[in-house]
């Protein structure tokens, strides 16, 4: 079996850096044209150009989905090209214990990681909608469906993000266009480097494999959701945590 996308768009949020830009990477090896979004517009273009180098298409796209700017910022982007695979990635953390959580930790989590999930997806489907064919692909986290001490406004955002994708699946289904979530567990980057050596030790031996995910352990999965292939798959939620949750 062999993955090609070539001919479809794909829209990578956060793929400035971690899981995102492994995505955006591995969809560019497999034939697609990337456009790959974050604030930090000069590290985009850089991963656009990494990609182009290595024989495939992409551009660097400024865009904070956290701004109110997102849907026009978006709509301008529809207006240049169809985005047949979108991929939600971009996400932030604010921990807390609860009973110390300020609001705005709460609001700008919620903000980032799960409205701009709306606001973005929101524009672009309809147009997968006219198109007949669409892959939604929203990452979440297993902390979304096990929970994690310290992060009630982090794990709210990404089970929401669980019913989110359900919901918009049965929705949309009809017309071809699959939405699914990928929920990764400890995976190494800039979110878990700050994690001391005994505290990722500890963590390593909850996990069934024994090790952290990569950003390409991610990758992987999202390529192939975005495939021909997976195409009778929709709705469905895909642990990726090497055994931490099962
Ligand atoms: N690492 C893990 O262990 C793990 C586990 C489960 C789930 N996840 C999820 O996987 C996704 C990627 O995580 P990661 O570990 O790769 O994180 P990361 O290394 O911190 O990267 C986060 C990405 O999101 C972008 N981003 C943040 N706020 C943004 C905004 N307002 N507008 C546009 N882009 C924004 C960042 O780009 P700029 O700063 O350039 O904008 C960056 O590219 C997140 O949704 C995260 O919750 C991660």
């Amino acid at each position: 079996m062999k993955i090609d996308l070539s001919g479809k768009t794909a829209l990578v949020t956060g793929a400035s850096r971690g899981i995102g830009e492994a995505i955006a990477r591995q969809l560019g090896a497999a034939g697609a044209n990337v456009l790959c979004a974050a604030r930090s517009v000069e590290r985009v273009n850089q991963v656009a150009a990494e990609i182009v180098a290595a024989g495939g298409k992409a551009e660097g796209v400024e865009l904070d989905i956290a701004s109110p700017a997102v849907r026009d910022r978006v709509k301008a982007l529809l207006e240049k090209q169809p985005i047949d695979i979108l991929v939600n990635n971009a996400g932030i953390t604010d921990d807390d214990l609860f009973i110390r959580m300020k609001p705005e930790a709460w609001t700008t989590v919620i903000r980032t990681n799960l409205d701009s999930a709306f606001n973005i997806t929101q524009e672009v489907v309809k147009k997968m909608i006219r198109a007949r064919w669409g892959r939604v692909i929203n990452i979440s986290s297993v902390v979304g469906m096990m929970g994690n001490a310290g992060q009630v406004n982090y794990a709210s955002s990404k089970a929401a993000l669980i019913g989110f994708t359900k919901s918009l699946a049965l929705e949309i289904g009809s017309r071809n266009v699959t939405v699914n979530a990928v929920a990764p567990g400890f995976i190494t980057t800039s979110m878990t480097d700050a994690l001391g050596d005994d505290a990722r030790q500890k963590l390593e031996e909850r996990i069934a494999l024994k090790r952290l995910g990569t950003p390409d352990d991610i990758a992987y999965v999202v390529v192939f959701l975005a495939s021909e292939q997976a195409g009778y798959i929709t709705g469905t939620v895909l642990n990726v945590s090497g055994g931490l949750y099962t």
